[in-house]
């Protein structure tokens, strides 16, 4: 087993936190979780709210990530906030957005900016959200819009987060499953979208900004087949994150979102690995090793392409229990690069406790936030983990 240090990944490796837009800023108003939430018979359990107010705080969580020796920081481009009303781009909004990547370039951070993390403005969901027949156009005219920010001294794009999960919200917001011991098949419809919106999204960028580094990052778990069950495993994992994987062909990297597993059987259905290991907030198994596992299928699925984990942590209101996880899941991710993955560096997620999409409840933090005053209380795990940032070689 590698013992972590500074070293154990090569100088020049990303070692960043990421945070989602929704989940944070607070008062999304203008799109359609807000909208959803907020309805009188809601089926959102809890709602964002002030979430933990970065939209007015990012300063100090930039000073926290950069502080505790983190060289690299992902945050959320809120479109809802870009384009509130259709047709109507705020130039305070992208100010606002401008100021943090500038404000991160002089913490030395490097920003990466996801453009689409779940969240749609109203007016565009409304109007048929994914299925209108002009949403790749609207989408890559919001693209457009946000090129000041893109021109700020932003590093990398991830175009979309996790389209395999917004291709399964219909089935997951029916409450027709749950996302433990592997997900429903995401719905064919709105994986092909997705997947024409990223190409467009990487085409365009490719166009307006060749210097940025564009991705998109999936939601990968480690499914690993019972004996005998790989081409069951196989077919398990195809539409689920492996069609969207195909889709990074040619991208400068692609995005690895891990944060459990599952064993898949020879009747192609996903069990737990363990029954008796412990289960997370969330409800999924802790299986801190499902990291390397994921990885290693990445560079099986989509050899030449760079790999960035772009999420992993745990849901836990133990902070030794955070770094129990996060060593276990960094020595895996070690040990698939030692076996030839060619893996550029390491998002945890998250930076803060924040909004978990209707619940506030599981905390992904290492830092805690107090929800009536946003004071950051910064976890062990903090310090813990921007300690173990690879340095540069002298
Ligand atoms: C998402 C995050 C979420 C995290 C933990 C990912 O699916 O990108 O928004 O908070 O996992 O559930």
């Amino acid at each position: 087993m590698t013992d972590l240090s500074s070293k154990t990944f090569p100088a020049g490796f990303l070692w960043g936190t990421a945070i989602g837009a929704h989940q944070s800023e607070g008062n999304n108003l203008a799109s359609d979780w807000w909208y959803r939430e907020n309805q009188p018979d809601s089926p959102v359990a809890e709602r964002s709210g002030d979430a933990v107010d970065s939209y007015h705080r990012w300063q100090e969580d930039l000073d926290l990530a950069a502080k505790a020796g983190f060289t690299d920081y992902r945050f959320g481009i809120e479109w809802a906030r870009i384009e509130p009303a259709d047709g109507h781009v705020s130039r305070a909004a992208i100010d606002h957005y401008v100021r943090i990547v500038e404000g991160a370039i002089a913490q030395g951070l490097r920003p990466m900016v996801t453009l689409y993390h779940f969240t749609l403005p109203l007016w565009f969901s409304a109007g048929g959200s994914w299925g209108r027949p002009d949403a790749i156009e609207r989408f890559l005219k919001y693209l457009d819009a946000v090129a000041p920010i893109l021109d700020a001294g932003v590093e990398r794009v991830m175009t979309i987060n996790e389209p395999n999960i917004v291709a399964v919200f219909p089935i997951l917001q029916s409450g027709a499953a749950e996302l433990a011991d592997g997900i429903p098949v995401p719905d064919p419809g709105l994986t092909k979208v997705m997947i024409g919106a990223h190409r467009a999204a990487v085409a365009r960028l490719r166009e307006t900004h060749p210097e940025l580094k564009v991705g998109w990052g999936v939601s990968v778990q480690d499914y690993q087949p019972a004996a005998g069950a790989e081409a069951q495993a196989d077919s398990y994992a195809e539409p689920r994150d492996q069609v969207f994987l195909h889709a990074a062909a040619g991208d400068d990297f692609v995005g690895v979102q891990t944060y459990t597993g599952a064993r898949i059987g020879a009747d192609g259905v996903a069990t737990a690995f363990d029954t008796s290991s412990p289960r997370t907030l969330t409800g999924w198994e802790f299986t801190p090793a499902a990291l390397g596992g994921a990885v290693v299928r990445v560079a099986r699925v989509v050899p030449g392409v760079p790999i960035i984990v772009t999420e992993n942590g745990v849901a836990t209101s133990d902070d030794a229990q955070r770094i129990e996880y996060t060593t276990g899941a960094l020595q895996s991710l070690r040990t698939a690069m030692d076996a030839g993955a060619d893996v550029r560096g390491y998002f945890h997620w998250s930076l803060l406790d924040n909004w978990e999409w209707g619940h506030w409840g599981p905390t992904f933090g290492l830092v805690a936030v107090d929800r009536d005053t946003f004071e950051r209380k910064p976890k062990p795990s903090l310090a813990w983990l921007g300690g173990l940032a690879p340095k540069a070689a002298h």
